[in-house]
C-alpha cells in the first residue's frame, strides 16, 4: 500500500459526516470524499443546511468543503480513486428473521463490501468504522478476497477502527479523543495498513492515545465500551428507584459514589432511561453474540441492562399517571424535549418516544416542544409506535415551550436542554391548570424554587419525603 492521499467514506450519517469533516480539517494534504446512496442527504451536505445538527460541525464543513472535503453520490468513482475506504454505514437492530430484535443487521456493510470488490480496481485499505459484531471483518475480507481471485491488481487489508464519538459533542470528541482504536492483522501487510491509518490520526491525536490491537479485540472493545457505559446508567437508574422508596437522594448518592476515583464521577446521571441509536443496539448485539457462543449467563447479565432501561421508562410514565390522580385521559400534558439527549436533533430510540407512547395509551393530549427536532421526524417516530390516527388526535407539535405549557396540567422534562433551566416558570405556572405539576426526568430543574412558585414536583430518584409532601396530603 502506498501513502494515503485519498480517503473515501461510504455512509454520510452521524458518524461518516463529522468524522470525515475532522479528517479533512486536520489533514489538508488528504482529499476526503464522503459518499452515500441517499442522494437527498448528499445534496443536503452540499447545501447551507447540513442534514445533521452538531455543535461546531457547520464551521468545519463550510471551511473544508470543495477544498479537500467532498460529498458525492458517485460511489463507484470515489471507490476507484480511493487509497483508504471507511465503511460507516448503519448497522441497526434487525427487525426480521433470525436474530430479530437482537442481532445487528449487517446487510448494508455487506453491500458496501461488494461494491468495493466491484469497483476497487487496485489496492485498498478497507476500514470498518461501523459498529459490528466480532468477526465481521472476516466476512468483509472473504468477499474482497473472492474479487482478488479474478483480478491480480486487487489487494485488500481490512482494519477495524470503531468510532467512540457521542452525539452533541461529536466535534470535541473527534478533535480530542480519549483514544483511537485500530485493529488489524498481524501479518506484515496488516501491520503496514495499520501504520497508514495511524499516520492519518497522528496529524492531531498524540501517538500514545492511538491503541493498536488485533482485529477481533478492536471489534469487541467497541461493543464492550458501549455496554459498560449503558450499564452505568442502568445501575444508577436502578438505584434511583431505591432512593424514591427510602429518602436517599440519587444526586447525592451519585456524587458520593462517584467521588471514589476507581468508580469515577462521569456517566452517573439518573434519567428517564438512555436513548440513542447505539446503546440498546450494541448491548443487544453483545447479548446475541453471547447467546450464539452458548454463554447464556453472560447474555442474561447484559440483557439486564436493557431490562432496567425499559422498566425505568415505564416506571416514570406510571409515576406521571399516578400523580395526576390516576387519570390523564384528555388532560393536556406539555412535553419538554424529544431528542435522546441535548444538543442533537437525533431522536433514535429516544426515551421520549416510549414515555409519550405510554401516555398516549392513556389518551393524554400531549403538546411537545423540542428546540431541534423537526415536526415530521417527531410525528413519524410516534406513529411508528402507535398509529397515525392516535398521533393526529393526541399530539400537538409546538415551537415554543410557553405555548406548549399553556393550559396544561403538567410539564414532563424528557431532554436536558439548557434552555429549559432558564425558562420563566412563574409565568408558565400562571398559564397552567392548577394544581400544576412538573416531572423532571433529567434532574435539571431546581425543585425547591419550583415548589415555591406553587408547582407540585417529582424528579427521578428524589427523596420520598419531598415527593410525599408535595403529592400526598401533607403538602397540600
Ligand atoms: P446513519 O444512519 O446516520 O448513517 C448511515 C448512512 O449510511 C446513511 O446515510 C445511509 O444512507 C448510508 N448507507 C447505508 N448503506 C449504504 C450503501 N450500501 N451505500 C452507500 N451508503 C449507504 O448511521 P450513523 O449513526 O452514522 O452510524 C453508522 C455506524 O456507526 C453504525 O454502525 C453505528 O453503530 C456506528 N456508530 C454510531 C455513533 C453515533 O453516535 N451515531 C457513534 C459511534 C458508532
Ligand atoms: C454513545 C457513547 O457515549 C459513544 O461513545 C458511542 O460512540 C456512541 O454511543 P451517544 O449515544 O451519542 O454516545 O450519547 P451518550 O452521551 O452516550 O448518551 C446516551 C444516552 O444516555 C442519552 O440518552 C443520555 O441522555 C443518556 N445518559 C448519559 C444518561 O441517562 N445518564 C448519563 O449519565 C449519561
Amino acid at each position: 500500500f502506498g501513502k494515503v492521499s485519498k480517503v473515501v467514506c461510504v455512509g454520510a450519517g452521524y458518524v461518516g459526516g463529522p468524522t470525515c469533516a475532522m479528517i479533512a480539517h486536520k489533514c489538508p494534504h488528504i482529499t476526503v470524499t464522503v459518499v452515500d446512496m441517499n442522494t437527498a442527504k448528499i445534496a443536503e451536505w452540499n447545501s447551507d443546511k447540513l442534514p445533521i445538527y452538531e455543535p461546531g460541525l457547520d464551521e468545519i464543513v463550510f471551511a473544508a468543503r470543495d477544498r479537500n472535503l467532498f460529498f458525492s453520490s458517485d460511489i463507484p468513482k470515489a471507490i476507484a480513486e480511493a487509497d483508504l475506504i471507511f465503511i460507516s454505514v448503519n448497522t441497526p437492530t434487525k427487525m426480521y428473521g433470525r436474530g430479530k430484535g437482537m442481532a445487528p443487521d449487517l446487510k448494508y456493510v455487506e453491500s458496501v463490501s461488494r461494491t468495493i470488490a466491484q469497483y476497487a480496481g487496485g489496492p485498498k485499505i478497507v476500514v470498518e468504522k461501523s459498529t459490528v459484531p466480532v468477526k465481521a471483518a472476516e466476512s468483509i475480507g472473504c468477499i474482497l478476497r473472492e474479487a482478488q481471485k479474478n483480478n491480480q491488481n486487487l489487494k485488500f487489508q481490512v482494519l477495524s477502527n470503531p468510532e467512540f464519538l457521542a452525539e452533541g459533542t461529536a466535534m470535541k470528541d473527534l478533535a480530542n479523543p480519549d483514544r483511537v482504536l485500530i485493529g488489524g492483522e498481524t501479518s506484515p501487510e496488516g501491520l503496514q495498513a495499520v501504520a497508514e491509518l495511524v499516520r492519518i490520526y497522528e496529524n492531531w491525536v498524540p501517538r500514545d492515545r492511538i491503541i493498536t490491537t488485533n482485529t477481533w479485540s478492536s471489534e469487541l472493545s467497541k461493543l464492550v465500551a458501549n455496554a459498560f457505559l449503558a450499564q452505568r446508567i442502568s445501575s444508577i437508574n436502578s438505584i434511583s428507584a431505591v432512593c424514591e422508596a427510602t429518602g436517599a437522594d440519587i444526586s447525592e448518592v451519585a456524587h458520593a459514589v462517584g467521588y471514589d476515583t476507581r468508580i469515577g464521577n462521569k456517566f452517573l446521571k439518573a434519567s428517564v432511561g438512555f436513548g440513542g441509536s447505539c446503546f440498546q443496539k450494541d448491548v443487544l448485539s453483545l447479548v446475541y453474540l453471547c447467546e450464539s457462543l452458548n454463554l447464556p449467563q453472560v447474555a442474561q447479565y447484559w440483557q439486564g441492562v436493557i431490562n432496567v432501561n425499559n422498566w425505568q421508562r415505564r416506571r416514570f410514565s406510571d409515576k406521571i399517571i399516578a400523580e395526576l390522580f390516576n387519570t390523564v385521559t384528555d388532560k393536556k400534558i406539555a412535553i419538554f424535549g424529544f431528542a435522546f439527549k441535548k444538543n442533537t436533533g437525533d431522536t433514535r430510540e429516544s426515551s421520549a418516544i416510549y414515555v409519550i407512547k405510554h401516555l398516549m395509551e392513556e389518551h393524554a393530549k400531549l403538546s411537545i416542544y423540542d428546540p431541534k427536532v423537526q415536526k415530521s421526524q417527531m410525528l413519524n417516530d410516534l406513529a411508528s409506535v402507535t398509529s397515525n390516527e392516535d398521533v393526529e388526535r393526541l399530539i400537538t407539535y409546538e415551537t415554543d415551550p410557553y405555548s406548549a405549557a399553556r393550559g396544561a396540567h403538567a410539564i414532563v422534562v424528557l431532554t436536558e436542554w439548557d434552555e429549559f433551566v432558564e425558562l420563566n416558570y412563574k409565568q408558565i405556572h400562571n398559564d397552567m391548570k392548577h394544581p400544576a405539576a412538573i416531572f423532571d426526568g433529567r434532574l435539571i430543574l431546581d425543585q425547591k424554587s419550583l415548589r415555591e412558585i406553587g408547582f407540585r414536583t417529582f424528579a427521578i430518584g428524589t427523596a420520598p419525603d419531598q415527593a410525599y409532601n408535595l403529592f400526598g396530603t401533607a403538602g397540600y
